[in-house]
């Protein structure tokens, strides 16, 4: 596998849970499974072993020299690609400042080193790659300025997990990834005069797919496509959606060391030492643990529906309800919960930044979850609020549709102020009656969204990738 995140190395969001444990599942059914990523400033060099120094890499005839460092984690072997000049950075991707703006060479080396390593250190049939960061490897396996008979055999799947994120670049930035200019192509990854990594990967792997099944469909669509829905219609054949599974071993409250008391459904008393924990560490008032507390963990991201949210200023100035809301990124939505904290201090909590054992703790305190996303493709916080007993309340996309059901939670559809008022009102109407409230979480806790199901599929697919 190819990625720029995985647990417990290197996540800004879902993408680095899923690299983190799929691996794990797909080697308990018999795979063999090794993860190529960037060794960045915050995985600690001598954490890790050398593998292999001074491989050289060419992006057509530019050499990169990078040094592959590696580690086993949870049984799977992590191979990291040190090349400080890219990766010894303070981000991921950006800075406050923004972008890096060499990200399409930081992961062009990315994808070349992972041709590096099967070449060299784990032979593998199958190159599967994750997201635009990852989708150059695809590319450059087929490109024939870099043919080798090493990799004839070898099948490339490309796993989208965003379709907002396409890496696309100038057209400068083309000539930089040493490729032969026939790549700069609509039928490949020229777009709009642009270089669009993401259409490379989705244009030139062997398979496409994407983390749920009702995301499949809906990026085929002009509303949902991001500009690429006719490419992903040529692709059609070979475009899957596999749900993500979730890693119980993290996420779940009987087991989970960043909360204040383990619960389980049939015991549910340590939730409420989590909410009364909870709201003190926000500084709220924790007199009424009955009052409906509403929970948040997102990147600030237009994509989670924080325009909706916002929509919502009356409804948690008139209810008697709390928000304890945790996340960082766009500084418009940072700046409207810092304002709503100051209006309402006893009934609005906000952290922002990236906090691990904070977002456990929402998840077992809450009592709902606000999800009210204009897209999702999967969606990780629904499924970790289902079994930590704290109602989901979401919109009907993509992933969210797939794993929240009417008994488990509440949905709406239309992308309105209006739709997700309503559903907020029935929600807390339900509230009130304790005991079929209990019932309602009771079933989203024993919900099973393990990784053993996702990882049959993807195994499964692998096979007929093999096959050919
Ligand atoms: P996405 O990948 O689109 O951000 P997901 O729901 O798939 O959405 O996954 C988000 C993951 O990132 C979850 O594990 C969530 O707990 C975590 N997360 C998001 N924001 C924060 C934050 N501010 N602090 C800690 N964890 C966060
Ligand atoms: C992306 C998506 C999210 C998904 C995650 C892992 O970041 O936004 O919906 O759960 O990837 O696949």
């Amino acid at each position: 596998m190819v990625s720029s995140e995985a647990t417990p190395f290197a996540k800004t969001g879902g993408l680095a849970d899923v690299v983190g444990a799929l691996p794990a599942a797909l080697q308990k059914l018999g795979d063999e499974v090794a993860v190529v990523m960037p060794r960045y400033q915050q995985i600690h060099w001598d954490s890790t072993e050398s593998a292999y120094d001074n491989m050289v890499v060419f992006a057509g005839a530019t050499p990169y020299r990078v040094d592959i460092r590696t580690r086993v984690h949870n049984g799977v072997r992590f191979y990291f690609v040190e090349a400080p000049y890219m990766f010894d950075r303070p981000g991921l991707y950006n800075t406050a400042a923004g972008d890096y703006w060499d990200n399409h060479r930081r992961f062009a080396v990315l994808s070349l080193a992972s041709l590096g390593v099967a070449q060299m250190l784990f032979p593998c049939d199958i190159l599967h790659c994750h997201d635009w960061q990852a989708a150059l490897a695809p590319v450059y396996r087929a490109d024939q300025q870099h043919a080798n008979p090493h990799f004839f055999d070898v099948k490339t799947l490309m796993t989208i997990h965003n379709l907002g994120y396409q890496g696309r670049y100038g057209k400068s930035s083309f000539w930089e990834l040493g490729l032969n200019g026939g790549w700069f192509s609509p039928d490949k990854m020229e777009y709009h005069g642009d270089v669009n990594l993401l259409k490379g990967g989705i244009t030139t792997a062997d398979w496409v797919s994407t983390v749920s099944p009702t995301y499949a469909k809906e990026i085929q669509t002009a509303e949902e496509g991001f500009g690429l829905d006719g490419v992903l219609r040529n692709r059609a054949g070979q475009l899957s959606g596999i749900l993500n599974g979730v890693d119980y071993s993290e996420w779940s409250p009987d087991v989970d060391p960043y909360i204040a008391a383990p619960y389980t459904a049939a015991d549910l008393s340590g939730k409420r030492a989590c909410k009364k924990a909870l709201l003190e560490e926000f500084g709220l008032p924790a007199g009424n643990l009955e009052r409906p507390l509403f929970g948040i963990v997102s990147r600030f991201a237009d994509q989670k529906g924080f325009d909706l949210i916002a929509g919502m200023a009356s409804l948690f100035a008139e209810q008697d309800v709390q928000l304890v809301v945790l996340g960082s990124g766009d500084w418009r939505y940072e700046k409207i919960f810092q304002d709503w904290h100051r209006w309402l201090p006893h009934k609005v909590g906000v952290h922002i930044g990236y906090n691990n054992g904070l977002a456990h703790r929402i998840e077992a305190g809450a009592d709902m979850f606000l999800m009210p996303s204009q897209y999702e493709p999967c969606g990780l916080n629904q499924i970790y609020s289902l079994r930590y007993g704290t109602v989901p309340v979401v919109r009907a996309t993509g992933g969210l549709d797939d794993t929240i059901q009417e008994d488990t939670g509440f949905k709406f559809n239309s992308y309105s102020v209006g739709a997700f008022y309503d559903v907020l009102r029935t929600a807390l109407g339900a509230f009130q009656n304790r005991e079929s409230w209990t019932e309602r979480m009771r079933r989203g806790m024993a919900k099973d969204f393990s990784w053993d199901a996702s990882a049959r599929e993807y195994s499964a697919l692998y096979d007929r990738l093999r096959r050919g």
